[in-house]
C-alpha cells in the first residue's frame, strides 16, 4: 500500500516536471506555435446577383486533397456559412465542373454566369478536382458575368 502510493506521488512529480520543462520549450522561438500549422484560405463571392453573399474560411493544407475535397470539409465544418455545392462530371475534361454553390447556380444561358476559380486573385489554369491548395494561397469562387 504505502509502496503504490509512493509509486504515485514520484509519477505525479514527474509529470509535474515534465509539464514544467515543457511550458519552458514553448517559449523558444524556433518552436512553431500550434495555430501556426499551413494552411490557405478558401473562399466565396458573390456581389453581382441579390442576396449578395462573401464567406471566407482558413483550411490545414492535406497532402493528396484537391480544393472539391475542402468545399466538402468546409460544408461540414462551418455547415452555417458554406451550406452546400453541386458539380457535374466530365469524363471529356476530365473533372468536375461546380455548377451552384450555397444554392446560386451560374445560367449561362440567360445572362453568362458562372462560378470563376481564382487563386491568389489570377483565374486557375485547372478546375476544383485538380486545384491542390498550398500554404499561403488564397482560393476564391468569384460568382462572375462573362462578356
Ligand atoms: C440571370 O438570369 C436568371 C434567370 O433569369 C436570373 O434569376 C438572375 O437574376 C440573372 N442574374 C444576373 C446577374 O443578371
Ligand atoms: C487580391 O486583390 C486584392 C485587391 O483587389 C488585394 O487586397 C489582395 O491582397 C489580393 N490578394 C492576393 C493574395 O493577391
Ligand atoms: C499565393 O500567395 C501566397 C502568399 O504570397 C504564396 O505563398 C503562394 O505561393 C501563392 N500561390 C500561388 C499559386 O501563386
Amino acid at each position: 500500500m504505502i509502496h503504490h502510493i509512493f509509486v504515485v506521488t514520484f509519477l505525479v512529480s514527474l509529470l509535474h516536471l515534465h509539464i514544467k520543462a515543457d511550458s519552458q520549450v514553448r517559449h523558444v522561438p524556433t518552436q512553431p506555435p500550434p495555430d501556426s500549422r499551413p494552411v490557405f484560405t478558401y473562399a466565396i463571392c458573390n456581389n453581382i446577383q441579390r442576396p449578395h453573399f462573401t464567406e471566407s474560411i482558413q483550411l490545414k493544407v492535406i497532402p493528396h486533397l484537391y480544393l472539391i475535397d475542402y468545399m466538402e470539409i468546409a460544408c461540414k465544418t462551418a455547415s452555417d456559412r458554406f451550406t452546400k455545392f453541386s458539380a457535374t462530371y466530365y469524363p471529356s475534361v476530365p473533372g468536375y465542373f461546380i455548377d451552384s454553390i450555397n444554392g446560386l447556380a451560374g445560367n449561362w444561358a440567360d445572362n453568362k454566369t458562372y462560378w470563376r476559380l481564382l487563386n491568389n486573385n489570377s483565374s486557375t489554369s485547372v478546375g476544383a478536382s485538380d486545384l491542390d491548395p498550398k500554404p499561403g494561397d488564397n482560393v476564391v469562387f468569384m460568382f462572375t458575368k462573362a462578356g
